[in-house]
């Protein structure tokens, strides 16, 4: 589907706040939390990358910083992750369930050399452990942050910051929220922070 397409398609979803269907089921690695029964995986929003300037505003917002660790919860094609460890200088972990996605970031980042910054896990970002994390970035569906909101309440430390990309996480009052148009555009970011406690 062309690009156009898909970002309209998410963007209805957004006004409409339909589910998508459910998808495939994927093992993860080290990240997964072995205690807990492995649930079939949720295909939580469609492939839609976010335009490069996007990814800047949106990594600017969460105010990134050199040596802090991202996370990208449905990283796509790792774009957002290039970005943290390039521009920003940061450590950057991805988590995506389409393994394709996953073939085609982790060829980038060989290709880049970034491996010392960059890790690409594949499978449920509801399965990982995102307690490194002091910022996440996310693009997903309302109901995708919904469901995500409990385990980052859970798992990531006080002042962390979570900047999402044109979906609120209803329940959460955001620290800052920038509107900006990017190719004629409007984009809405949304930026939240772990209260200190
Ligand atoms: C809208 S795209 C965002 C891609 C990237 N973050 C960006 O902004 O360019 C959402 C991504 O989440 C992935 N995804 C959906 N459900 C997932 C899940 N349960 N676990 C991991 N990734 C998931 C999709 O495959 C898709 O690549």
């Amino acid at each position: 589907m062309p690009l156009l397409g898909v970002n309209m398609l998410l963007r209805s979803a957004k006004s409409t706040s339909r589910t998508l269907p459910l998808v495939c089921c994927l093992a993860l690695s080290a990240a997964v939390s072995a205690a807990e029964p492995p649930r079939a995986a949720q295909k939580l929003a469609p492939y839609v990358s976010s335009p490069q300037p996007v990814v800047d505003r949106m990594l600017e917002a969460a105010r990134l910083k050199p040596g802090e660790t991202l996370f990208d919860l449905g990283c796509g094609d790792g774009r957002i992750l290039f970005s943290a460890a390039q521009r920003f200088g940061a450590k950057a972990v991805g988590v995506e369930l389409s393994p394709t996605l996953v073939k085609r970031a982790r060829a980038s980042v060989e290709a880049q050399g970034l491996q010392d910054q960059i890790r690409i896990l594949e499978g449920d970002m509801m399965q990982v452990d995102v307690s490194p994390a002091q910022v996440v970035a996310l693009y997903l569906m309302t109901e995708a942050n919904e469901q995500l909101r409990p385990k980052l309440e859970k798992e990531l430390k006080p002042g962390a910051r979570v900047v999402s990309l044109e979906f609120k996480i209803k329940g959460w009052k955001p620290a800052r929220v920038e509107k900006f148009e990017s190719h004629r555009h409007p984009y809405t970011i949304y930026v939240y922070e772990l209260p200190q406690k």
